[in-house]
This record gives C-alpha cells, structure tokens and sequence, in this order.
C-alpha cells in the first residue's frame, strides 16, 4: 500500500502536458494496462457503461490529432509541431446500451489513467473540445459508443510548473507559458477550497 506523501505527490507530478517526444512511441499493450486500471473505479449504479478506444498507429494518429483544440488559453498557439504531438490516444466512449448518462465515471476514470500513466513516466492531456461526430466518422467508431474524451498520451517533452494562487477570488486561474517555454498552472490554495468557518 502507498502511503499519503506519495499518493501526494503522485497527483502532483500528473500535469496536464500538451507537448511530447514524439520518438517515444507507446505500445497496445501499456495501452490495455491503462484500461484496465478502470476496472478498479467507482460507477454510479455500477453500470460501468465507459468503453474506449485505442489509438496508436500513425494512421490513427493522424486522423485524431486534426480534430483536437488545444488548450484554450493559448490564443496565439495552434497545438504542438509536429515532432510535438501525442503518440497514442484513449478515446472515452459511453456505451449508450448501458444508459445516456454516466455520471462523474467519467472523470474518475479519466484520472485513474492519468495516474497510471505518471507511474510509467508518460504524460497526457484530457481534452473534451474535440469534434466528436468527426471522430466516430474517420475511426467508424460504432454509434452506439458516444465520445466524451479524448486522453492523448505520450513521454512529456514539457516543463510544468504548479503556481499557488491567492485566496482571492478574483485570483486569475488561467494557465500560461514563460519565454523559456514552462507551462505554469495556477492552483488555489487549500484555505479558498473549504467554505465552512469555525
Ligand atoms: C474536463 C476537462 C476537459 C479538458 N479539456 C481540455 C481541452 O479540450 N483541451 C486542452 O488542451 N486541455 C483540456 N483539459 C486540460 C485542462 O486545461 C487542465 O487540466 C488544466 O489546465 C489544469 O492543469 P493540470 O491538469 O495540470 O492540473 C481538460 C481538463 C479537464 C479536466
């Protein structure tokens, strides 16, 4: 069993990163190993009703990346070159057989990856705006498996730094870039999280 520190500092060094060695491929089988950390998860009324698809061949890559909007703070930034992008992605699909909503399955599972992934020293980027009839288009996904996200992995190829913000709430929490290319992510601090005063 893990102890508290490094639970802690696990989530600390799972960073959002949108920037990759793209030399660094990932293989179906860390792919499936990532998957099945999902099994583990909590599932309102345990329907488990979340299925993914898994992307890593170049040709999948290719169709998958154009439908992607990256970081929504970035105005001037388009998403990484080339040499820069994902080598491998997990499409988050809701299996409609099993229900119209899956209620926060998804986020549980989507961090229960992201976690997993920082253990074997990937880094990933969960992304909803993404185009999603697009998507089940290029890939004939089936219509039955609805995309909620996208999750694109990959060794990071990106400094990322936590900012702690103000207790203010007029603190600005948007992420930004430094000159030498850091990405810093503003995060609130514990006193503005709890609301109940003694
Ligand atoms: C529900 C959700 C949707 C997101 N969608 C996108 C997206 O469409 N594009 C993107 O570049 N990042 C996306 N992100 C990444 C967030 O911008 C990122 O989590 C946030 O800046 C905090 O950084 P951190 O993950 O390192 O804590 C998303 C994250 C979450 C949780």
């Amino acid at each position: 069993m893990i102890n508290f520190a490094d639970y802690r500092n696990l989530l600390l060094s799972d960073r959002t990163v949108r920037r990759f060695d793209s030399r660094v491929k990932i293989d179906k089988e860390t792919l499936e190993h990532l998957v099945e950390l999902t099994r583990y998860c909590a599932s309102g009324r345990n329907a488990q009703p979340l299925r993914y698809y898994l992307a890593n061949t170049p040709a999948d890559c290719e169709k998958i990346y154009p439908l992607l909007k990256w970081a929504g703070y970035y105005y001037d930034w388009d998403g990484p070159d080339p040499d820069e992008r994902p080598v491998a992605y997990l499409i988050q699909c809701l299996d409609t057989e099993f229900g119209s909503n899956c209620l926060c399955d998804d986020g549980l599972q989507l961090q229960s990856i992201t976690l997993g992934a920082t253990t074997l020293g990937l880094g990933c980027c969960i992304i909803k705006a993404f185009n999603a009839p697009a998507l089940s288009k290029t890939l004939s996904i089936p219509e039955r498996y609805v995309p909620c996200y996208v999750l694109a992995l990959g060794k990071s190829a990106e400094e990322v730094k936590i900012e702690d913000m103000a207790d203010d709430d007029t603190a600005d929490f948007k992420y930004f870039r430094t000159p030498d290319g850091t990405h810093h992510v503003p995060k609130r601090p514990l006193s503005s999280l709890i609301i109940s005063k003694d």
